[in-house]
């Protein structure tokens, strides 16, 4: 990237752990970020402002992907295409909900899970895609995924489904930008373990509901998990690679 260039990624997730640890280490000069969570981050604003990038947050709530992929599309429709030499959306929210065999499951949380982990991911690829369809620059999508995406684990279906289905669909849609102009790169990626809220809420489960739950004690108490701060400098340095899109299905830790 120079210093003249001009890049634009929309990211989901912005508010809190990876996703704002990648959005802090995307402000720099020349960038362009808009965030999607439900809650802004006020020290993201200033950050911006002292890098000399430009930041849009949104508190937009991703359980309702349809009004969340119509309003990226109507923004992405109103901007000035020609500037960007890359446009990216990185699909980063997720929830693990509260961990619990499918059958004491509460619907509508089950429901929820799915909305905000799979749906409102695929939803905005498509607004993403159609809306910058013609646009000049590197069009990329990265989908942060999971191991257990690929590894199934009891207490955990919705999320397994929802980044199972995050990984499939890369695949199908790298398959159909593969052929189109200017097609887009599309990665689903495992991002590595990582101390956020999220293993918050996992060593927090119920110990009766989720007998798993003792393996995260241990990576917590192991020192195993990775920093939001390294962790988003790995996703970012995968996002930037040669070979981005050429493994739509992919692992931060696979070698270049
Ligand atoms: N942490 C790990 O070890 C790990 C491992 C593998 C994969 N991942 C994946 O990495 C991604 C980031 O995880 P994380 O650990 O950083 O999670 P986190 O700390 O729980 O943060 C989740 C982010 O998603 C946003 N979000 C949640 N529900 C939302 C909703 N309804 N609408 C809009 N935004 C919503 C949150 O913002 P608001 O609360 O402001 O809405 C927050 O910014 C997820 O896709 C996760 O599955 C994490």
């Amino acid at each position: 990237m120079t210093a003249a260039s001009s890049h634009l990624t929309l990211i989901t997730g912005a508010s809190r752990g990876l996703g704002r640890a990648m959005a802090e280490q995307l402000l720099q000069a020349g960038h362009t970020v808009l965030g999607i969570s439900r809650k802004q981050d006020p020290q993201l604003a200033e950050i911006a402002k002292a890098a000399g990038a430009e930041l849009t947050q949104w508190e937009q709530d991703l359980s309702d992907p349809v009004a969340a992929s119509a309003r990226v599309s109507a923004w992405l429709k109103a901007i000035d295409a020609q500037r960007f030499d890359s446009v990216t959306l990185i699909n980063n929210a997720g929830t693990v909900g509260n961990p619990a065999p499918l059958s004491s499951a509460v619907e509508a949380e089950l429901s929820l899970a799915l909305r905000i982990g799979l749906e409102a991911p695929m939803l905005l690829t498509a607004a993403f895609l159609g809306a910058t369809r013609g646009w000049r620059g590197a069009r990329k999508v990265l989908n942060i995924s999971s191991g257990l995406g690929r590894n199934a684990m009891g207490s955990q279906a919705p999320y397994c489904a929802a980044k199972a289905g995050m990984d499939r669909f890369s695949q199908a849609v790298a398959l159909e930008e593969a052929g189109a102009p200017n097609g887009a790169r599309i990665v689903s990626l495992a991002p590595g373990i990582i101390d956020t809220d999220m293993q918050v809420q996992l060593r927090g489960a119920s110990a009766e509901k989720f007998p798993d739950r003792t393996r995260f004690v241990s990576m917590k108490e192991e020192g195993r998990l990775d920093s939001p701060t390294s962790a988003a400098a790995k996703v970012l340095k995968y996002l930037a690679r040669e070979d981005f899109g050429s493994n739509p299905v992919a692992d931060v830790r696979d070698p270049a």
